[in-house]
Protein backbone atom coordinates (compact mmCIF):
# COMPACT_ATOMS: atom_id res chain seq x y z
CA UNK A 1 0.00 0.00 0.00
CA UNK A 2 0.83 3.45 -0.65
CA UNK A 3 0.82 6.90 0.71
CA UNK A 4 0.04 7.55 -3.01
CA UNK A 5 1.92 11.22 -2.10
CA UNK A 6 -1.12 12.41 -1.13
CA UNK A 7 -0.83 14.50 2.18
CA UNK A 8 2.12 16.97 1.22
CA UNK A 9 2.34 19.85 -1.16
CA UNK A 10 4.51 19.20 -4.02
CA UNK A 11 6.87 20.92 -5.27
CA UNK A 12 8.40 19.11 -8.53
CA UNK A 13 11.63 18.80 -9.90
CA UNK A 14 11.75 16.83 -12.94
CA UNK A 15 14.96 16.88 -14.35
CA UNK A 16 13.60 14.43 -17.47
CA UNK A 17 10.70 16.87 -18.03
CA UNK A 18 12.97 17.99 -21.16
CA UNK A 19 12.69 14.71 -22.82
CA UNK A 20 8.70 14.51 -22.32
CA UNK A 21 6.58 15.40 -24.60
CA UNK A 22 3.56 16.58 -22.43
CA UNK A 23 1.22 17.06 -25.01
CA UNK A 24 2.12 13.23 -26.47
CA UNK A 25 1.80 12.07 -23.29
CA UNK A 26 -2.01 13.16 -22.58
CA UNK A 27 -3.08 11.84 -25.74
CA UNK A 28 -1.70 8.43 -24.94
CA UNK A 29 -3.17 8.65 -21.51
CA UNK A 30 -6.56 9.14 -23.28
CA UNK A 31 -6.26 6.71 -26.53
CA UNK A 32 -4.93 4.18 -23.74
CA UNK A 33 -7.82 5.02 -21.58
CA UNK A 34 -10.11 4.21 -24.51
CA UNK A 35 -8.54 0.98 -25.41
CA UNK A 36 -8.83 -0.27 -21.79
CA UNK A 37 -12.33 0.09 -21.36
CA UNK A 38 -12.92 -1.30 -25.05
CA UNK A 39 -11.12 -4.21 -24.30
CA UNK A 40 -13.80 -4.69 -20.62
CA UNK A 41 -17.29 -4.23 -21.69
CA UNK A 42 -18.02 -7.05 -18.88
CA UNK A 43 -15.92 -4.65 -16.42
CA UNK A 44 -17.15 -1.86 -17.61
CA UNK A 45 -21.37 -2.78 -16.61
CA UNK A 46 -19.76 -3.83 -13.61
CA UNK A 47 -18.15 -1.08 -12.49
CA UNK A 48 -21.46 1.26 -13.39
CA UNK A 49 -23.76 -1.18 -11.38
CA UNK A 50 -24.80 -2.64 -14.78
CA UNK A 51 -23.52 -6.28 -14.45
CA UNK A 52 -24.67 -8.35 -11.27
CA UNK A 53 -26.16 -5.68 -9.16
CA UNK A 54 -22.61 -5.67 -7.45
CA UNK A 55 -22.44 -1.88 -6.96
CA UNK A 56 -26.32 -1.35 -6.53
CA UNK A 57 -26.61 -3.96 -3.91
CA UNK A 58 -24.75 -2.09 -1.56
CA UNK A 59 -21.33 -1.17 -3.19
CA UNK A 60 -19.44 -4.28 -2.12
CA UNK A 61 -15.51 -3.52 -2.53
CA UNK A 62 -16.40 -0.94 -5.82
CA UNK A 63 -17.37 1.43 -2.72
CA UNK A 64 -15.12 4.12 -0.91
CA UNK A 65 -13.78 1.99 1.92
CA UNK A 66 -11.39 -0.34 0.24
CA UNK A 67 -10.75 2.58 -0.99
CA UNK A 68 -7.10 0.69 -2.92
CA UNK A 69 -9.04 -1.19 -5.28
CA UNK A 70 -9.98 2.22 -7.07
CA UNK A 71 -7.14 4.08 -6.45
CA UNK A 72 -5.15 2.27 -9.69
CA UNK A 73 -4.59 4.56 -12.75
CA UNK A 74 -7.07 3.09 -14.67
CA UNK A 75 -10.65 4.09 -15.83
CA UNK A 76 -11.92 1.27 -13.66
CA UNK A 77 -11.03 -1.79 -11.48
CA UNK A 78 -10.05 -5.02 -13.62
CA UNK A 79 -12.71 -7.39 -12.12
CA UNK A 80 -10.53 -10.81 -11.79
CA UNK A 81 -11.88 -13.73 -12.60
CA UNK A 82 -9.26 -16.00 -11.55
CA UNK A 83 -5.26 -16.00 -11.09
CA UNK A 84 -2.51 -18.77 -11.25
CA UNK A 85 1.18 -18.33 -10.84
CA UNK A 86 2.17 -15.36 -12.64
CA UNK A 87 -0.89 -14.61 -14.70
CA UNK A 88 -3.81 -13.10 -13.92
CA UNK A 89 -7.11 -13.08 -15.67
CA UNK A 90 -10.34 -10.52 -16.00
CA UNK A 91 -13.57 -11.64 -16.42
CA UNK A 92 -13.56 -10.27 -20.65
CA UNK A 93 -11.14 -12.96 -20.83
CA UNK A 94 -7.94 -10.14 -21.07
CA UNK A 95 -4.40 -12.33 -19.75
CA UNK A 96 -2.35 -10.20 -17.88
CA UNK A 97 1.80 -11.31 -16.88
CA UNK A 98 1.07 -9.67 -12.60
CA UNK A 99 4.05 -8.16 -11.50
CA UNK A 100 2.24 -6.92 -9.16
CA UNK A 101 0.99 -9.87 -7.14
CA UNK A 102 -1.60 -8.31 -4.84
CA UNK A 103 1.26 -5.84 -3.60
CA UNK A 104 3.23 -8.39 -2.26
CA UNK A 105 -0.04 -10.66 -1.10
CA UNK A 106 0.46 -13.19 -4.14
CA UNK A 107 4.53 -12.91 -3.54
CA UNK A 108 5.25 -16.46 -4.12
CA UNK A 109 2.35 -16.67 -7.02
CA UNK A 110 -0.95 -16.94 -7.16
CA UNK A 111 -2.32 -20.02 -5.34
CA UNK A 112 0.37 -22.05 -5.58
CA UNK A 113 0.29 -25.58 -4.95
CA UNK A 114 1.92 -26.02 -1.43
CA UNK A 115 -1.03 -23.32 -0.37
CA UNK A 116 -3.77 -25.46 -2.41
CA UNK A 117 -2.12 -28.47 -0.72
CA UNK A 118 -2.67 -26.63 2.94
CA UNK A 119 -6.47 -25.30 1.80
CA UNK A 120 -7.33 -28.87 1.20
CA UNK A 121 -5.67 -29.90 4.58
CA UNK A 122 -7.42 -27.41 6.58
CA UNK A 123 -10.86 -27.54 4.67
CA UNK A 124 -10.81 -31.38 5.57
CA UNK A 125 -9.44 -31.51 8.88
CA UNK A 126 -10.74 -28.16 10.44
CA UNK A 127 -9.83 -24.22 10.11
CA UNK A 128 -10.37 -22.54 13.54
CA UNK A 129 -10.41 -24.01 17.16
CA UNK A 130 -9.06 -21.32 18.77
CA UNK A 131 -6.32 -24.14 19.93
CA UNK A 132 -2.51 -24.32 18.46
CA UNK A 133 -2.47 -26.80 16.28
CA UNK A 134 -0.07 -30.24 15.67
CA UNK A 135 2.36 -27.84 13.36
CA UNK A 136 2.57 -24.93 15.92
CA UNK A 137 5.99 -26.43 17.24
CA UNK A 138 7.14 -27.47 13.77
CA UNK A 139 6.32 -23.83 12.30
CA UNK A 140 7.73 -21.79 15.50
CA UNK A 141 11.07 -23.30 15.36
CA UNK A 142 10.75 -22.77 11.93
CA UNK A 143 10.45 -19.47 11.88
CA UNK A 144 13.16 -18.88 14.56
CA UNK A 145 16.00 -20.77 11.98
CA UNK A 146 14.62 -18.64 8.79
CA UNK A 147 14.31 -15.11 10.56
CA UNK A 148 16.65 -15.05 13.94
CA UNK A 149 14.66 -14.41 16.23
CA UNK A 150 13.40 -17.01 18.62
CA UNK A 151 9.34 -16.37 20.10
CA UNK A 152 7.07 -16.13 17.71
CA UNK A 153 3.48 -15.28 17.32
CA UNK A 154 0.62 -15.38 14.51
CA UNK A 155 -1.98 -12.71 13.56
CA UNK A 156 -4.33 -12.38 10.70
CA UNK A 157 -2.70 -9.21 8.89
CA UNK A 158 0.63 -7.19 9.32
CA UNK A 159 -1.71 -4.03 10.51
CA UNK A 160 -2.92 -6.38 13.66
CA UNK A 161 0.92 -8.00 13.99
CA UNK A 162 2.38 -4.52 13.92
CA UNK A 163 -0.29 -2.88 16.65
CA UNK A 164 0.79 -6.25 18.86
CA UNK A 165 4.24 -5.94 18.72
CA UNK A 166 4.45 -2.20 19.37
CA UNK A 167 2.03 -3.02 22.62
CA UNK A 168 4.64 -5.56 23.69
CA UNK A 169 7.44 -2.74 23.58
CA UNK A 170 5.34 -0.34 25.35
CA UNK A 171 4.68 -3.04 27.86
CA UNK A 172 8.33 -4.25 27.86
CA UNK A 173 9.81 -0.81 28.25
CA UNK A 174 7.04 1.21 30.23
CA UNK A 175 7.94 4.20 27.44
CA UNK A 176 4.44 5.30 25.56
CA UNK A 177 6.65 7.04 22.70
CA UNK A 178 7.06 5.19 18.92
CA UNK A 179 9.08 6.33 16.02
CA UNK A 180 8.20 6.12 12.57
CA UNK A 181 9.98 7.62 9.33
CA UNK A 182 8.34 10.20 7.26
CA UNK A 183 6.80 8.14 3.92
CA UNK A 184 5.83 5.16 6.08
CA UNK A 185 3.05 2.74 6.04
CA UNK A 186 2.86 0.39 8.47
CA UNK A 187 -0.75 -0.69 8.08
CA UNK A 188 -4.02 0.37 9.67
CA UNK A 189 -2.32 1.06 12.84
CA UNK A 190 -3.17 4.42 14.37
CA UNK A 191 0.14 5.79 15.55
CA UNK A 192 1.94 5.17 12.88
CA UNK A 193 -0.28 7.03 10.49
CA UNK A 194 1.84 10.17 10.58
CA UNK A 195 3.88 12.10 8.13
CA UNK A 196 5.70 15.62 8.50
CA UNK A 197 4.02 18.88 7.46
CA UNK A 198 6.71 21.48 5.51
CA UNK A 199 7.90 22.69 8.92
CA UNK A 200 9.00 19.27 9.51
CA UNK A 201 6.50 18.72 12.03
CA UNK A 202 4.90 15.78 12.74
CA UNK A 203 1.04 15.98 11.86
CA UNK A 204 -1.80 13.60 11.60
CA UNK A 205 -1.99 12.34 7.95
CA UNK A 206 -4.36 14.44 6.41
CA UNK A 207 -6.22 11.68 4.16
CA UNK A 208 -7.28 10.15 7.70
CA UNK A 209 -10.76 9.46 8.23
CA UNK A 210 -12.57 9.22 11.92
CA UNK A 211 -9.01 9.16 14.02
CA UNK A 212 -9.62 8.06 17.67
CA UNK A 213 -7.24 10.68 18.84
CA UNK A 214 -4.45 12.21 17.24
CA UNK A 215 -1.59 10.11 16.08
CA UNK A 216 0.58 12.32 16.04
CA UNK A 217 0.27 12.88 20.32
CA UNK A 218 2.54 9.60 20.73
CA UNK A 219 4.74 9.30 17.88
CA UNK A 220 7.76 10.94 16.49
CA UNK A 221 8.21 11.20 12.51
CA UNK A 222 11.13 11.92 11.31
CA UNK A 223 12.87 12.14 7.82
CA UNK A 224 14.61 8.42 6.77
CA UNK A 225 18.68 8.44 6.58
CA UNK A 226 18.87 11.29 8.84
CA UNK A 227 20.98 9.93 11.94
CA UNK A 228 21.14 13.52 13.65
CA UNK A 229 17.37 13.91 13.80
CA UNK A 230 16.82 10.58 15.23
CA UNK A 231 19.66 10.81 17.58
CA UNK A 232 18.31 14.04 19.04
CA UNK A 233 14.85 12.31 19.74
CA UNK A 234 16.32 8.86 20.93
CA UNK A 235 18.73 10.62 23.63
CA UNK A 236 14.94 12.04 25.26
CA UNK A 237 14.90 8.73 26.36
CA UNK A 238 10.82 8.16 25.78
CA UNK A 239 11.26 6.54 22.91
CA UNK A 240 9.70 2.65 23.53
CA UNK A 241 10.05 1.63 19.72
CA UNK A 242 10.95 2.36 16.70
CA UNK A 243 9.23 0.97 13.78
CA UNK A 244 10.54 0.58 10.38
CA UNK A 245 10.62 -0.88 6.94
CA UNK A 246 14.68 -1.14 6.27
CA UNK A 247 13.91 0.32 3.03
CA UNK A 248 10.99 2.63 2.54
CA UNK A 249 8.79 0.89 0.12
CA UNK A 250 5.85 2.88 0.62
CA UNK A 251 6.31 6.10 -0.86
CA UNK A 252 8.44 4.33 -3.65
CA UNK A 253 11.51 2.75 -2.93
CA UNK A 254 14.08 4.79 -0.72
CA UNK A 255 16.93 2.50 0.14
CA UNK A 256 19.11 3.05 3.76
CA UNK A 257 22.19 4.98 3.08
CA UNK A 258 25.54 2.51 3.60
CA UNK A 259 25.91 1.78 7.58
CA UNK A 260 21.96 3.64 8.62
CA UNK A 261 20.87 0.74 9.51
CA UNK A 262 23.29 -0.57 11.87
CA UNK A 263 23.23 3.27 13.09
CA UNK A 264 20.07 2.92 13.91
CA UNK A 265 19.96 -0.54 15.77
CA UNK A 266 22.99 0.91 18.05
CA UNK A 267 21.93 3.95 18.96
CA UNK A 268 18.68 2.71 20.23
CA UNK A 269 20.16 0.04 22.21
CA UNK A 270 21.79 2.92 23.47
CA UNK A 271 18.97 4.46 25.00
CA UNK A 272 16.93 1.65 25.48
CA UNK A 273 14.37 1.53 23.24
CA UNK A 274 13.32 -1.19 20.41
CA UNK A 275 13.69 -1.79 16.83
CA UNK A 276 10.21 -3.64 15.85
CA UNK A 277 11.17 -4.29 11.52
CA UNK A 278 8.23 -4.66 9.63
CA UNK A 279 9.35 -6.20 6.69
CA UNK A 280 5.86 -7.64 5.00
CA UNK A 281 7.32 -5.85 1.46
CA UNK A 282 10.80 -6.72 2.00
CA UNK A 283 10.57 -9.81 2.94
CA UNK A 284 11.47 -10.04 -0.88
CA UNK A 285 14.69 -9.21 -0.43
CA UNK A 286 15.93 -12.70 -0.11
CA UNK A 287 16.09 -15.88 2.03
CA UNK A 288 15.19 -14.60 5.84
CA UNK A 289 14.07 -10.96 4.80
CA UNK A 290 16.24 -7.77 4.82
CA UNK A 291 17.68 -8.19 8.15
CA UNK A 292 18.39 -11.47 7.93
CA UNK A 293 19.88 -11.17 4.47
CA UNK A 294 21.92 -8.03 6.01
CA UNK A 295 22.93 -9.49 9.30
CA UNK A 296 20.60 -6.93 11.02
CA UNK A 297 19.64 -7.75 14.83
CA UNK A 298 16.15 -6.05 15.02
CA UNK A 299 14.21 -7.03 18.54
CA UNK A 300 10.85 -6.91 16.99
CA UNK A 301 10.15 -8.87 14.10
CA UNK A 302 6.84 -8.37 11.61
CA UNK A 303 6.03 -9.93 8.22
CA UNK A 304 2.34 -10.68 6.82
CA UNK A 305 1.16 -10.44 3.74
CA UNK A 306 3.13 -13.44 1.15
CA UNK A 307 4.03 -15.29 4.08
CA UNK A 308 1.31 -18.03 4.26
CA UNK A 309 0.95 -17.98 0.55
CA UNK A 310 -1.91 -15.63 0.47
CA UNK A 311 -3.85 -17.17 3.39
CA UNK A 312 -4.40 -13.82 5.81
CA UNK A 313 -1.54 -14.60 8.28
CA UNK A 314 1.07 -12.55 9.98
CA UNK A 315 4.19 -13.58 11.68
CA UNK A 316 5.56 -11.67 14.85
CA UNK A 317 8.69 -12.51 16.20
CA UNK A 318 10.66 -10.96 19.37
CA UNK A 319 13.65 -11.30 21.32
CA UNK A 320 13.95 -13.86 24.34
CA UNK A 321 15.04 -10.11 26.66
CA UNK A 322 11.58 -9.03 25.36
CA UNK A 323 9.93 -12.06 26.39
CA UNK A 324 11.76 -12.19 29.47
CA UNK A 325 10.74 -8.04 30.39
CA UNK A 326 6.96 -9.69 29.19
CA UNK A 327 7.09 -12.37 31.78
CA UNK A 328 8.02 -9.50 34.39
CA UNK A 329 5.85 -6.89 33.29
CA UNK A 330 2.44 -9.03 32.92
CA UNK A 331 3.45 -10.37 36.60
CA UNK A 332 1.89 -6.98 37.49
CA UNK A 333 -1.20 -6.88 36.38
CA UNK A 334 -4.30 -8.76 36.33
CA UNK A 335 -5.52 -11.68 34.68
CA UNK A 336 -8.07 -10.26 31.63
CA UNK A 337 -8.08 -9.15 27.79
CA UNK A 338 -4.20 -8.17 26.84
CA UNK A 339 -5.11 -6.37 23.68
CA UNK A 340 -3.11 -9.06 22.05
CA UNK A 341 -4.19 -11.73 19.58
CA UNK A 342 -7.67 -11.72 17.84
CA UNK A 343 -10.07 -15.08 17.69
CA UNK A 344 -8.82 -16.45 14.36
CA UNK A 345 -5.14 -15.83 14.82
CA UNK A 346 -2.96 -18.85 15.32
CA UNK A 347 -5.61 -21.03 13.39
CA UNK A 348 -5.78 -24.50 12.05
CA UNK A 349 -5.89 -23.00 8.67
CA UNK A 350 -3.08 -20.20 9.12
CA UNK A 351 -0.53 -22.61 10.60
CA UNK A 352 -1.38 -25.13 7.86
CA UNK A 353 -0.38 -22.72 5.61
CA UNK A 354 2.53 -21.62 7.21
CA UNK A 355 3.89 -25.25 7.27
CA UNK A 356 3.74 -25.87 3.57
CA UNK A 357 5.00 -22.28 2.58
CA UNK A 358 7.71 -22.62 5.16
CA UNK A 359 8.48 -26.38 3.19
CA UNK A 360 7.84 -25.47 -0.28
CA UNK A 361 7.68 -21.06 -0.95
CA UNK A 362 9.78 -19.72 1.77
CA UNK A 363 13.05 -21.48 0.93
CA UNK A 364 16.62 -20.40 -0.72
CA UNK A 365 15.61 -21.87 -4.31
CA UNK A 366 12.40 -20.09 -4.78
CA UNK A 367 14.39 -16.49 -3.67
CA UNK A 368 16.91 -17.64 -6.42
CA UNK A 369 14.50 -17.97 -9.02
CA UNK A 370 12.97 -14.11 -7.84
CA UNK A 371 15.77 -12.56 -7.69
CA UNK A 372 17.71 -13.79 -10.99
CA UNK A 373 14.22 -12.38 -12.48
CA UNK A 374 14.47 -9.27 -10.68
CA UNK A 375 18.46 -8.57 -11.59
CA UNK A 376 17.14 -9.41 -15.47
CA UNK A 377 14.28 -6.69 -15.32
CA UNK A 378 16.65 -4.21 -13.92
CA UNK A 379 19.10 -5.05 -16.55
CA UNK A 380 16.70 -5.00 -19.59
CA UNK A 381 15.05 -1.70 -17.82
CA UNK A 382 18.49 0.12 -17.52
CA UNK A 383 19.46 -1.13 -21.18
CA UNK A 384 16.30 1.09 -22.32
CA UNK A 385 17.06 4.28 -20.12
CA UNK A 386 21.03 4.56 -21.29
CA UNK A 387 19.24 3.71 -24.90
CA UNK A 388 16.95 6.47 -24.52
CA UNK A 389 19.40 8.42 -22.79
CA UNK A 390 17.03 9.02 -20.20
CA UNK A 391 17.51 10.90 -16.72
CA UNK A 392 15.99 8.03 -14.85
CA UNK A 393 17.59 5.33 -12.62
CA UNK A 394 16.51 1.72 -11.01
CA UNK A 395 16.39 1.01 -7.63
CA UNK A 396 16.10 -3.01 -6.37
CA UNK A 397 15.83 -4.77 -3.85
CA UNK A 398 16.07 -8.52 -4.21
CA UNK A 399 13.20 -9.11 -5.88
CA UNK A 400 11.27 -5.71 -5.83
CA UNK A 401 12.40 -3.11 -8.24
CA UNK A 402 10.93 0.01 -9.30
CA UNK A 403 11.78 3.21 -11.93
CA UNK A 404 13.22 6.54 -10.57
CA UNK A 405 12.09 9.34 -12.57
CA UNK A 406 15.83 11.14 -11.51
CA UNK A 407 19.38 10.13 -11.54
CA UNK A 408 19.98 10.33 -8.36
CA UNK A 409 18.56 8.23 -5.61
CA UNK A 410 16.12 9.93 -3.24
CA UNK A 411 17.26 9.47 0.02
CA UNK A 412 13.90 10.49 2.15
CA UNK A 413 10.26 10.66 1.33
CA UNK A 414 10.41 14.68 0.59
CA UNK A 415 12.60 13.87 -2.06
CA UNK A 416 11.20 11.46 -3.61
CA UNK A 417 7.80 13.37 -3.51
CA UNK A 418 9.65 16.11 -5.64
CA UNK A 419 10.83 13.90 -8.78
CA UNK A 420 6.67 12.05 -8.42
CA UNK A 421 4.55 12.35 -11.50
CA UNK A 422 1.58 11.29 -11.82
CA UNK A 423 0.85 11.54 -15.28
CA UNK A 424 3.41 9.83 -16.34
CA UNK A 425 2.80 6.54 -13.82
CA UNK A 426 -0.46 6.84 -14.88
CA UNK A 427 0.95 6.77 -18.89
CA UNK A 428 3.50 3.79 -18.03
CA UNK A 429 0.64 2.08 -15.87
CA UNK A 430 -2.22 1.89 -18.13
CA UNK A 431 0.27 1.52 -21.55
CA UNK A 432 1.70 -1.83 -19.92
CA UNK A 433 -1.86 -3.14 -19.54
CA UNK A 434 -2.79 -2.19 -22.40
CA UNK A 435 0.47 -4.37 -23.17
CA UNK A 436 -0.75 -7.30 -21.12
CA UNK A 437 1.29 -6.38 -17.77
CA UNK A 438 0.08 -5.59 -14.75
CA UNK A 439 2.18 -3.55 -12.46
CA UNK A 440 2.33 -2.01 -8.92
CA UNK A 441 -0.46 1.26 -9.51
CA UNK A 442 2.09 2.97 -6.26
CA UNK A 443 5.23 3.84 -8.31
CA UNK A 444 4.87 1.46 -10.68
CA UNK A 445 6.78 -1.35 -8.68
CA UNK A 446 7.45 -4.54 -10.18
CA UNK A 447 7.42 -7.74 -7.97
CA UNK A 448 9.30 -10.55 -9.72
CA UNK A 449 7.42 -14.00 -8.96
CA UNK A 450 9.05 -17.72 -9.02
CA UNK A 451 6.95 -18.38 -11.88
CA UNK A 452 8.30 -15.41 -14.28
CA UNK A 453 10.11 -16.46 -16.99
CA UNK A 454 12.16 -14.90 -19.60
CA UNK A 455 10.34 -14.10 -22.33
CA UNK A 456 7.67 -12.83 -20.00
CA UNK A 457 10.66 -10.49 -19.20
CA UNK A 458 11.32 -9.28 -22.62
CA UNK A 459 7.98 -8.86 -23.73
CA UNK A 460 7.46 -6.24 -20.56
CA UNK A 461 10.91 -4.70 -21.77
CA UNK A 462 9.53 -4.40 -25.15
CA UNK A 463 6.42 -2.97 -24.07
CA UNK A 464 8.46 -0.20 -21.59
CA UNK A 465 10.49 0.52 -24.72
CA UNK A 466 7.47 1.10 -27.03
CA UNK A 467 5.21 3.60 -24.43
CA UNK A 468 8.49 6.04 -24.08
CA UNK A 469 9.68 6.27 -27.18
CA UNK A 470 5.55 6.97 -28.32
CA UNK A 471 6.14 9.83 -25.48
CA UNK A 472 9.43 11.09 -26.04
CA UNK A 473 10.00 14.87 -27.42
CA UNK A 474 12.77 13.62 -29.72
CA UNK A 475 12.54 10.12 -30.11
CA UNK A 476 8.69 9.36 -30.50
CA UNK A 477 7.05 7.77 -33.34
C1 LIG B 1 5.35 -2.37 5.34
C2 LIG B 1 3.91 -2.72 5.53
N1 LIG B 1 3.48 -3.08 6.73
C3 LIG B 1 2.20 -3.41 6.96
C4 LIG B 1 1.28 -3.37 5.94
C5 LIG B 1 -0.16 -3.72 6.21
O1 LIG B 1 -0.49 -4.96 5.70
P1 LIG B 1 -2.00 -5.45 5.81
O2 LIG B 1 -2.78 -4.54 4.94
O3 LIG B 1 -1.95 -6.85 5.27
O4 LIG B 1 -2.39 -5.38 7.23
C6 LIG B 1 1.67 -2.99 4.66
C7 LIG B 1 0.71 -2.93 3.54
O5 LIG B 1 0.98 -2.50 2.46
C8 LIG B 1 3.03 -2.65 4.45
O6 LIG B 1 3.47 -2.25 3.25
Amino acid sequence: MSEFVEQVELEHNHEFDGQIDREKLKTFIAQNRAKYIEARPKGFLKANGLGDNLNKDGGFFGGVPQHWMLDWPIPFPLFVDSAKGVKIKDIDGNELIDLCLGDTGAMFGHSPMATQKALNEAGENGLTSMLPSKYADFVGAKLAQIFGLPNWQLALTASDANRFALRIARLTTGRQKILVFDGCYHGAVDETTVCLDKNGKTIAKPSLWGSAFDPAINTYCVPFNDEIEIEGILSGQDVACIIMEPALTNCGIVPPMNGFLEFVIKCAKKYGTLVLMDETHTLSTGYGGYSKVHNLKPDLFVAGKAVAGGVPCAIWGFSDEIKDALEKGRANLPSGHSGIGTTLGGSLLQLSALKYSIECLLTPQTYEKMIESAKALEEELLKIINSLNLNWSIVRIGARLEIIFSKEIPKNADEMRAIFDYELEEALHLGLINHGFLVTPFHNMLLAGPDLNKENILQYSQAVQDIIKSILKNKGE
